[in-house]
């Protein structure tokens, strides 16, 4: 009997766990294709961001659609949305034109860190087709003078507002620093959240010590940061009402089961596609099938949590006790 590979992602069917994350490759209709022909079971696309939505922009939007629900006719007068060569707009053209294209779920990503009108903008992605939502809130905090309350209130207001315009699945992506992810990711499925990507790799930039400049540096992941992402995935798993896909240091097979095992519905692949190429997916999906079959595992979905906190025999192994323990067993040479 084949494999099933199947899984769910906040309520979407799947025909596999591996997804293409946002990024230039989903850009673009011609590498979607090769992702999707590679085994991609959803597209997330790259982000609209808050500061491509300005003020004009919105009242744009705000003026023609108040228009067109009092007289139909009066669309005529003003410019259609094509003829607005800003961002926002091709986006939506990409949205559609993806959604003619492929027939696995294409999810739309917003990006922005200020609670405000632009969130309306998720109904726009919804009506041009986008199945769910990623909401990324790429916040990072730097003053010492604000709260860990203050920036999860952030969160959270971004999420409620863009949960008000929109009834489609949605997750919100987070990054790592957090006191407490788990309490974190329960307030955000209280308001509203279907699923949490896990986790944003912040760009950190580097230092230029001659020129005495800050030099922006983005880096490909690599797999060793997945650790990070199984540790929390791992402790939420069952316990928080949330769907969970790992971002985040998924390059090979292993990365994949590992993901699905903490309890990751899907995990989403970019670096290593941007390295190898989109039919890297393929050969990932392949050596899935493989494992899973030398294994004697019948579905994706049997595998799914199976070693999360509440469930490993020994949960420990995810805490402090492993932290003294490992401590110990180094070694000066
Ligand atoms: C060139 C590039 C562009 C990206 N653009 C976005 C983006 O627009 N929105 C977003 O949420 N993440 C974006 N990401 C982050 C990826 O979606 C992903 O979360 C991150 O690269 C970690 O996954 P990986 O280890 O598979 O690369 C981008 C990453 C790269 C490398």
């Amino acid at each position: 009997m084949a494999v099933d590979l199947s899984t769910t992602w906040m309520g979407l069917e799947l025909d596999g766990p591996i997804v293409a994350g946002a990024s230039p490759l989903t850009d673009n209709l011609e590498s979607v294709q090769r992702l999707v022909d590679a085994g991609a079971s959803a597209i997330v696309t790259q982000s609209l961001f808050e500061e491509q939505l300005t003020d004009d922009q919105m009242a744009f939007f705000t003026h023609t659609e108040g228009v067109a629900e009092t007289h139909g006719e009066a669309l005529d007068y003003f410019p259609a949305y094509d003829d607005v060569a800003l961002g926002p707009d091709a986006y939506l053209k990409h949205i559609e034109t993806l959604k003619k294209a492929v027939d696995v779920p294409v999810i739309a990503s917003l990006n922005g860190i200020t609670p405000g009108g632009w969130v309306r903008y998720a109904k726009y992605l919804v009506e041009a087709g986008a199945d769910a939502l990623e909401l990324n809130v790429y916040y990072v905090a730097s003053e010492p003078t604000e709260s860990p309350e203050e920036v999860e209130s952030r969160y959270l207001e971004i999420l409620r507002g863009v949960r008000a315009a929109v009834d489609v699945p949605l997750a919100m992506k987070i990054g790592p620093y957090f006191s407490s992810t788990g309490h974190l990711a329960s307030r955000l499925a209280e308001a509203g959240a279907n699923g949490l990507v896990v986790f944003n790799r912040f760009f950190q930039p580097d230092l230029d010590i001659e020129e005495l400049e800050v030099k922006p540096a983005l880096h490909l992941s690599h797999p060793s940061e997945l650790l990070l992402r199984l540790r929390a995935v791992a402790a939420m798993y069952g316990r928080v009402d949330l769907d969970f896909a790992i971002t985040g240091g998924v390059h090979d097979v292993e990365d994949v089961i590992k993901g699905l095992m903490v309890g990751s519905n899907t995990v989403q692949m970019v670096s290593a596609l941007l390295k190898k190429g989109p039919e890297h997916l393929k050969a990932v999906r392949e050596g899935l099938v493989t494992w899973l079959e030398a294994h004697e595992y019948e579905s994706v979905e049997q595998m799914i949590g199976s070693m999360s906190l509440a469930r490993v025999p020994d949960p420990a192994a995810f805490s402090r006790a492993n932290y003294r323990k490992i401590l110990g067993t180094f070694h000066k040479y």
